[in-house]
């Protein structure tokens, strides 16, 4: 588990200089959570979101072509239709529409493009270059794309983010929003783990480098120099971030993302999260409590005395 108290003065005072999230123009009962974090929906799904929408619960959607492939596009026009639908139903809140080219020049004008569909566009743009993907690897494409498009007062979410220094980096080219992936991360260290160390060793504990296979190649210097045991290495990713935007004075949104399971969703709270995406399974999770259950089956049958 990580040490709370890291995060809980910078991150008020962090917040407080960020716009509001919950504003009462006309009332008189004014919102008592004004700068909390927001919730996203992490999905393309329209029928599972409208209604979180309409109840107040989500204020947001981040977007990635597997979700769209999922919510069943098979084709651009079809990712097109469903992406204005979700742009139009959320209005003026922000949606995420990941690019899908791989070069520099290709991936602007493609952002052009997604932002054309909206005022409410966020562009998510993968950091780093695409070896895999991409022959003419570039390492700096998704920060040469990221800052470009902040140059044309597009806003962005850096997506794919594994370490604090892809966050620092990305919000040093212009990033509106990073996306720490943190259940990716914490998936990782659980498949990984010596059961013999510390949960999320793997992450942290490589002790032959040159021997090291590619898929164990996780560079995060950070988790060494910060130290100690850790609960789960995706949220302490998220106070890592956290406090690298606290002690400078960052504005970057930090989008706590891939989230697998309520207790990242306390966790990241904790942890100094701006923005939570969560998939709508997830979100159902989070208002159920066994207790709740129990508490209100004694209420509603000690209720009934009062119909006699
Ligand atoms: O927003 C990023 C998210 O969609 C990735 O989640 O579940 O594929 O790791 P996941």
């Amino acid at each position: 588990m990580f040490n709370i108290h890291q995060t809980k003065a910078g991150a008020h005072a962090r917040r407080i200089r960020m716009p509001k999230v919950n504003i009462s123009p006309d009332k008189k009962l004014l919102h008592p959570a004004e700068w909390a974090p927001r919730i996203f929906a992490d999905s393309a799904a329209y029928s599972d979101i409208e209604p979180l929408f309409r109840a107040g619960i989500i204020t947001g959607i981040t977007t990635n072509p597997t979700l769209m492939k999922k919510a069943g596009a098979k084709s651009w026009a079809e990712a097109e239709k469903i992406s204005r639908d979700l742009l139009k139903l959320v209005s003026p809140f922000p949606v995420s529409l990941e690019l899908t080219e791989l070069t520099r020049e290709k991936m602007i004008e493609q952002a052009r493009l997604l932002d054309s569909w909206g005022d409410n566009v966020v562009v998510k743009v993968p950091v780093g270059g695409y070896p895999d993907v991409d022959p003419s690897f570039d390492p700096y494409t998704g920060l040469k794309v990221i800052h470009a498009l902040w140059e044309m007062d597009i806003r962005t979410n850096a997506t794919l983010i594994f370490n604090s220094t892809q966050a620092f980096w990305a919000a040093n080219a212009g990033a509106t929003y990073v996306s720490p992936f943190l259940g990716r991360m914490a998936d990782y260290a659980y498949k990984n783990d010596h059961p013999e160390r510390p949960p999320g060793n793997c992450l942290y504990w490589i002790e032959d480098h040159k021997n090291t296979k590619a898929d164990q190649m996780v560079f995060n210097t950070e988790y060494v120099a910060s130290g100690g045991p850790r609960k789960d290495i995706g949220v302490r990713l998220i106070q890592e971030i956290s406090v690298v935007f606290t002690n400078y004075d960052i504005h970057c949104q930090i989008l706590a993302a891939s989230l697998r399971n309520f207790a990242q969703v306390s966790e990241c709270l904790l942890a100094g999260a701006d923005v939570l995406t969560v998939p709508t399974q997830v979100l159902e999770q989070v208002p159920f409590h066994p207790l709740t259950q129990a508490g209100m089956k004694t209420f509603f049958e000690d209720s009934k005395v009062f119909d006699k």
